[in-house]
């Protein structure tokens, strides 16, 4: 059978709190040169992953709906795309049951993610946790959405994904579910810590010097940048010579990242110059790609009820696609349901 699946992209972010320059260059940036290309575009805020771990609820809603802002702040066109939180599309938690018949406990059982979140006391982590992959496959499925861009750490969940659509297909006999394409990240989009060139840039590292908020605002933005951990090498004219310089390495890709160009071509303008030079450049640049993002984001925060609306919106939208997938993964399952006339 040839494709018969069009491109359709989804990808999710769980709102469990602080979105940060990584995934600003790692996620938001591509996510909205994927939509302005005219892709269709689905982006889902995963709540009913980030709850796999217990939320503070208040502090749950703030993140959902932060995490809407950011995305429409950094040029997410709700019209265009569309943009909603999982929870209120049931067809997730729906198909999800049904992918957790249908994955093994094996399968699960090697996921490298719920190992280390799981931690040493994995009797007491939650089911969800261990079930997180299902519903992953199943955000994604519910679309038949054929491409998904995530950071390399989400590669072995998307391999699963495609595990899942396999074995339902050949179990029921049907080429029902597509067999998606995991759309990673390269090197050169994954930022590091601000502290450790070697360790990625995180909303849950203990030190706030090591990132950059999209909530900071310019002072506390260049502030950073000029705390950066580097070395006292000025800045080569090769990228191979960056090759053991991790803290060099990750400013040269930001600025890349930020100004839209190659690390190559940040290093023919710097080669030779000091981070006395570099980094007040950066730190120019981060300042005037980020400060109206962060202008925006607080302006639509000042209006939660216009980003619920929005949200909801999106939810519509998204009902309207997962809906009839679910009906027929019912009808393929043979769970009786009374047909649409
Ligand atoms: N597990 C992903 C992460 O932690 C988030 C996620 C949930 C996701 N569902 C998804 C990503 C579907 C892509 C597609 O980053």
């Amino acid at each position: 059978m040839s494709d018969p699946f069009r491109t359709r992209v989804f990808s999710g972010i769980q709102p469990s709190g602080g979105l940060t320059l990584g995934n600003y260059l790692g996620a938001l940036q591509r996510f909205v040169t994927t939509q302005d290309d005219g892709t269709e575009t689905i982006y889902c805020l995963v709540d009913l992953h980030a709850i796999t771990i217990w939320q503070d609820p208040a502090k749950l809603r703030h993140a959902t709906r932060e995490l809407a802002a950011g995305f429409i702040a950094a040029g997410i066109d709700p019209q265009r795309s569309i943009l909603f939180n999982q929870s209120q599309v049931p067809a997730h938690a729906e198909l999800a049951w049904i992918f957790n018949c249908v994955a093994r406990m094996g399968w699960l059982s090697r996921m490298t993610q719920f190992k280390d979140k799981a931690g040493k006391n994995r009797e007491n982590a939650s089911v969800g946790l261990f079930a997180y992959p299902a519903l992953m496959a199943a955000d994604i499925l519910a679309y038949h959405a054929t491409h998904v861009p995530v950071g390399e750490d989400q590669k072995q969940h998307l391999e699963l994904t495609r595990d899942i659509a396999i074995k339902f297909n050949h179990d029921y006999e049907v080429e029902f579910f597509p067999v998606v394409e995991p759309v990673i990240e390269g090197a050169a989009t994954r930022v590091m810590s601000l502290r450790d060139g070697t360790k990625k840039m995180s909303k849950s590292d203990p030190s706030d010097m090591s990132r950059i908020n999209l909530t900071d605002d310019a002072d506390a933005i260049s502030n950073k940048i000029r705390k950066a951990r580097t070395d006292p090498e000025p800045l080569p004219d090769t990228l191979d010579a960056l090759t053991e310089r991790a803290e060099a390495r990750n400013l040269v890709n930001i600025y890349a990242g930020l100004a839209g160009c190659s690390p190559a071509d940040v290093l023919a303008q710097f080669a030779g110059q000091g981070f006395g030079t570099f980094k007040p450049a950066l730190a120019d640049l981060a300042v005037a790609r980020l400060a109206p993002i962060n202008t925006e984001m607080t302006r639509l925060m000042q209006d939660v009820d216009e980003i619920d609306r929005i949200l909801a919106d999106g939810a519509a939208r998204a009902r309207a696609i997962a809906a009839p997938i679910l009906a027929q993964t019912h009808e393929i399952v043979g769970l009786v349901q009374r047909r649409e006339v």
